[in-house]
């Protein structure tokens, strides 16, 4: 079964994911973290970002893994270092990059292939698995969702202005919404679930009741 949780930056996917995918017994895809750990590697490297062609060359020699709750950068742990402020405001290249969306496309439907799947992301219900079983849209207001955005940033040692954090959201909301390729939109057949005013526990009970309701 694949089970397809789409939102905008903070609506609390990945936690809620994680989550559900541990209830269901199921593996859990963190598909952003993915596209941030192509950021990371140009970084790293040095590279221009901003040249398509260098990211899609770059895109094609390294391997990105997500074992369990580590993602892996050629065999390195660098879940950390993927959620800096940093690589957050320079994502959009690589997620705007067509050649880097095939290629992660190719592994996280590679992925799902064997076995059971909750799957995050931006385009995972529209783009990567049409036929998924069940999906949730996953929505929360927007100061809300800077506000956790900003927590979390801040439990990790970064103290990046609350105002600041907001206006890179609205900048990244409105790339998810409008990239040629893998855009963020609800897919027809989706669920729509906002998660303003409840609990993370009841974000995930309403999320297992409705992937029950389909099992
Ligand atoms: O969920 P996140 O904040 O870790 O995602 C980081 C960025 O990656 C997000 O701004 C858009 C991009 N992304 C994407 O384009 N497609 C996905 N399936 C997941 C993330």
């Amino acid at each position: 079964m694949i089970v397809t949780i789409d939102g905008p930056a903070g609506a609390g996917k990945s936690s809620a994911a994680r989550e559900l995918a541990r209830r269901l017994g199921f593996r859990f895809l963190d598909t952003g973290a993915m596209y941030r750990a192509v950021t990371l590697a140009a970084r790293e490297r040095g590279l221009n970002l901003a040249d398509g062609e260098t990211l899609a060359k770059l895109v094609a020699e390294i391997r990105v893994e997500l074992v369990g709750d580590r993602v892996m950068l050629d065999g390195q742990d660098v879940s950390s270092a993927i959620r800096k402020f940093e690589i957050t405001t320079a994502i959009h290249y690589a997620a705007d990059n067509p050649a880097v969306r095939r290629q992660l496309v190719e592994w996280q439907r590679a992925a799902a292939a064997r076995e059971n799947v909750v799957t995050e992301g931006r385009d995972q219900g529209t783009v990567v698995f049409p036929d998924a079983e069940c999906k949730i849209f996953l929505t929360a207001d927007e100061r809300e969702r800077a506000r956790r955005r900003h927590a979390d940033l801040a439990t990790r040692g970064e103290t990046i202005p609350f105002d600041e954090v907001l206006a890179n959201q609205r900048l990244r909301d409105h790339r998810d919404e409008s990239r040629p390729v893998g855009a963020l939109t609800k897919a027809a057949d989706a669920i729509e679930v906002s998660t303003d005013g409840l609990t993370p526990e009841q974000v995930v009970d309403t999320l297992e009741k409705i992937v029950r309701s389909k099992q």
